[in-house]
């Protein structure tokens, strides 16, 4: 039986058609991964099914039952839960307030009953596997941490039908294992979820059914065990499209970055060097340390010993503004919380950071000049510069995020979980950026758990293991035996064994 049927779904925004005629159908019980390239329209497509926007045309059935002029209140009473691609949590208030926020328990009428609703967060929490309490407050938590914290949240609501708009985005693996096994469980209790997801082995590792979207349109559908990973890829980047990379051996110059025994919160005795032009990608298990050296390169941590030296000159120590001016600049990991300036257009996110690195005066001209030029490149998916930058799709966001560092002309970039939310056949634009900017002499960092993108274009990988890094790999050793041996601390095990 199909829990969900959407049938000749249509919707403009201004006159644009971002949904033409789509259909989507998810059977009761399954798992059903909603895919497509940035912008295809997948988050509209749920924003429909939830309520939360109307069609212009279509009809949708849930259970069967035809159910008219959907509203966020009809489509919850309907057993639909919906996991935002963007976090949507009040940072001033407890994680239990934020869980029962519109559904508060009381005693009688009017006395909120905070301590049933403490328990009963709370076991909730222990029931998942998730490391929080009912009253952390919710500013203080990690990215993940809120993720994790809206995902609980929706469950709490005794759904039937989960949407996950790119659940995983800030999870680290272990995480993300700990989540996918909440899902299957939560199957086999014969639930049923819709997966918006740019990670295929996500996508073939855990679900049923899929719909691939591209431009509004619905492409191909199926069940995940007929088709191949090849085959999505190439239904959502579409024909003559090309999802490879090719690597482009370059010259390399002289040491432009130097870490002296560097030392800080998360990270401790670092060494490094790195020369102009190398592209280097960091990798290990969230916490291991990477993401936390890097915002000290950029100023965002305390240092409390070591040294690092650009381009011979001591920077230890600098504030991130006379960083970017000394030519570094970075892409923190999370994109709505330290990236998007939500008031701002799309031709200030991009041009702001500029501002700052650039000694040339401002020039609307020239900024709008070089934006379509990343536009192109990078494909970004945004009509009119001057609406705000969050009408854009999440992936379209990135890379204007990504589009605004590469315009700062910085001679080193930090890059911290660069292609979040970014889809197959964009970050292959993204990479092959990254190394025509390389062939300049540019140099660049980049942080990320996926180690396919590491192999795509960097020259070495450093893997980082609590705190410190364990071992330098270059193309040839850069295997994902070797890389998880390091980052999971079983090379230190094995020897300690002999
Ligand atoms: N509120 C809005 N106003 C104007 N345009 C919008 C609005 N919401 C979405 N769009 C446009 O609709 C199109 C589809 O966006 P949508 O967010 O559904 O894409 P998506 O498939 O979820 O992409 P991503 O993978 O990047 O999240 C995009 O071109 C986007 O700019
Ligand atoms: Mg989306």
């Amino acid at each position: 039986m199909n829990k969900i049927e959407m049938s000749g779904i249509s919707k403009s925004f201004y006159g644009v058609k971002v949904l033409q005629d789509v259909d989507l159908k998810v059977t009761q019980g399954s798992i059903h991964a909603l895919i497509g390239e940035n912008g295809a329209g997948k988050s509209t497509l749920m924003n429909i099914l939830g309520g939360v926007l109307p069609a212009d045309q279509g009809s949708i059935k849930i259970n069967g039952i035809e159910v008219k002029d959907m509203t966020i209140k009809k489509a919850e009473s309907k057993g639909i839960a919906f996991v935002h691609q963007e976090i949507n949590l009040f940072n001033t208030l407890q994680a239990y307030e934020n869980i029962f926020m519109g559904k508060e328990i009381t005693h009688g009428k009017v006395f909120l009953n905070k301590k049933e609703m403490i328990t009963r967060s709370n076991e909730l929490f222990s029931d998942l596997g998730v490391q929080l309490k009912a009253t952390d407050l919710v500013g203080n938590l990690s990215t993940a941490q809120k993720q994790l914290l809206e995902i609980c949240k929706a469950l709490f609501s005794n759904a039937d039908c989960l949407i996950l708009d790119e659940p995983t985005t800030s999870l680290n693996n272990e995480e993300i294992d700990n989540f996918f096994r909440i899902i299957k469980k939560l199957q086999k209790e014969g639930k049923t979820f819709i997966f918006i997801s740019h990670k295929m082995p996500e996508i073939f590792r855990i679900c049923d059914e899929y719909t691939v979207l591209r431009n509004g349109k619905l492409i191909s559908f199926g069940k995940i065990e007929d088709t191949t990973p090849e085959k999505v890829t190439s239904d959502i980047v579409g024909p003559g499209n090309s999802s490879q990379v090719t690597f482009i051996d370059r010259p390399i110059g002289n040491t432009i970055l130097e870490l002296h025994n560097l030392s800080g919160n998360g990270f401790h005795d670092v060494n490094l060097s790195i020369k102009k032009g190398q592209i280097i990608g960091f990798t290990g298990l969230e916490g291991a340390g990477s993401s936390e050296l890097m915002q000290a390169i950029f100023g965002l941590k305390e240092i409390s010993s070591g040294k690092i030296l650009f381009r011979g000159e001591n920077i230890t120590g600098l504030n991130t503004g006379k960083i970017m001016k000394h030519g570094i600049g970075m892409i923190p990991a999370n994109r709505k919380e330290n990236s998007v300036f939500g008031v701002l257009d799309i031709l200030n996110n991009f041009s702001l950071a500029s501002y700052t690195t650039s000694k040339s005066h401002f020039s609307k001209k020239k900024d709008l000049d070089s934006f379509n030029n990343y536009k192109k490149e990078m494909s970004i998916k945004a009509d009119k510069i001057a609406n705000s930058i969050v009408s854009l799709s999440g992936g379209n966001q990135q890379k204007i995020i990504i589009a605004r560092w590469l315009y700062t002309n910085a001679d080193l970039l930090l890059l911290d979980n660069p292609t979040q939310g970014i889809d197959v056949g964009a970050k292959a634009e993204v990479y092959r950026l990254l190394l025509k900017i390389a062939q300049t002499g540019k140099t660049i960092i980049f942080n990320t758990l996926e180690l396919s993108e590491i192999r795509k274009c960097a020259d070495d990988c450093y893997v980082f293991y609590h705190g410190s890094i364990a071992a330098s790999l270059n193309r040839e050793q850069m295997d994902d035996k070797t890389v998880m041996m390091f980052a999971t601390g079983a090379n230190k095990t094995k020897k300690e064994a002999k």
